[in-house]
């Protein structure tokens, strides 16, 4: 990963500053306690158009308050407000590349001692990012021995800054082994998701994918494969669960998130997925994903915000008019 420009403008505090001078204490509970809830969120550069688009903004934004809720993290803008902070400071940092967007909500309250007060920060990052995952060719992925954190410890439908330690181990193990990511199961046995993203795979034409009740997060990219396999390409979409051993006898297999995007699994646990090469299913959802993003289907510009004015020195137009293209 390259270094983080210090110059880049964040928004903390209500105020745009730069990332140098945008600090919490040593002290801050959050830190010490894993009460911070996160979010990650994609504008994708398109140079054809010479526009950022931000992806789903909104139900991200939306996303991101109801789990601020489960910890009762105060964020006092509304979805459609914080996602007009965010144009502005994509628009002040003048990005002409992918970008991710790491909103972050946290108890902020400096002293010790685990109990919440209403002491409650935000923050809005915005980086330069480009591939998370390097899937063009596939990936091989590897059934982790961390088990995914069960909802009456800590839900996993939440981006739960302490949750993150379950990702982090599972994620660190499978490097370490050679994998290209892990893939927890549940306290079921089940098959979860990845450590940063969703998991389906086809069988017999139709995709699966484990439901919202094993223990993953919601995913928004989830949610959009969903919708565009449906809808796009006729295809049945089961939300069931899944064995591990499924795994090893589907026709096809792959990620969704954020970062990730749509990323094929052609190996799992040392066994190849059928022929062990990227399906067309894949394939296709794969790139209806992306040309979705890139604001290349007309049907899904609703999913979309372009982030540049037509004129750099227009000032910035409210969500409303901006979200209607
Ligand atoms: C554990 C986990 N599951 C799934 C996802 C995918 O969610 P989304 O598609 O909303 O980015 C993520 C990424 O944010 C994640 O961290």
């Amino acid at each position: 990963m390259p270094e983080v420009d210090p110059n880049i403008v964040v928004y903390f505090n209500g105020q745009y500053l730069a990332l140098r001078d945008a600090h919490v204490g040593i002290l801050t509970h959050a830190l010490h306690y894993g009460t911070g809830v996160f979010e990650g969120i994609r504008a994708y550069w398109n140079e054809d158009d010479g526009q950022l688009y931000l992806f789903r903004a909104v139900e991200h934004y939306e996303r991101w308050k109801q789990n601020c809720g489960i910890l009762r993290i105060d964020v006092p803008l509304t979805a459609e407000h914080l996602c007009e902070v965010t144009i502005e400071l994509l628009r002040r940092n003048a990005f002409r590349t992918s970008v991710y967007v790491r909103p972050i909500a946290f108890k902020s309250a400096e002293r010790v001692g685990v109990s919440t007060d209403a002491h409650d920060s935000f923050a809005v990052i915005a980086l330069p990012f480009g591939e998370y995952l390097h899937s063009d060719k596939g990936l091989h992925a590897g059934v982790s021995s961390w088990r995914r954190i069960e909802d009456n410890a800590i839900p996993a439908r939440a981006k739960i800054c302490g949750a993150y330690v379950n990702s982090a181990l599972a994620s660190d193990d499978a490097r370490r082994s050679g994998f290209d990511e892990a893939i927890l199961l549940n306290e079921s046995g089940h098959v979860a998701e990845g450590a940063t993203c969703n998991i389906f795979m086809v069988r017999k034409g139709a995709l699966i994918t484990p439901p919202v009740t094993e223990n993953v997060l919601e995913g928004i990219t989830r949610d959009s494969i969903i919708e565009l396999a449906q809808r796009e390409l006729g295809l049945s979409v089961a939300e069931r669960p899944v064995d591990r051993s499924e795994l090893y006898v589907c026709d096809e297999l792959f990620l969704t998130g954020t970062a990730v995007g749509v990323a094929p699994v052609v190996r799992v646990d040392h066994r190849p997925v059928r022929e062990g090469s990227i399906g067309a299913i894949t394939r296709d959802v794969r790139r209806l994903y992306f040309d979705a993003a890139l604001g290349r289907l007309r049907a899904y510009r609703k999913w979309i915000i372009p982030v540049r004015p037509p004129q750099q020195e227009a000032e910035p137009a409210s969500v409303a008019e901006v979200a209607v293209v």
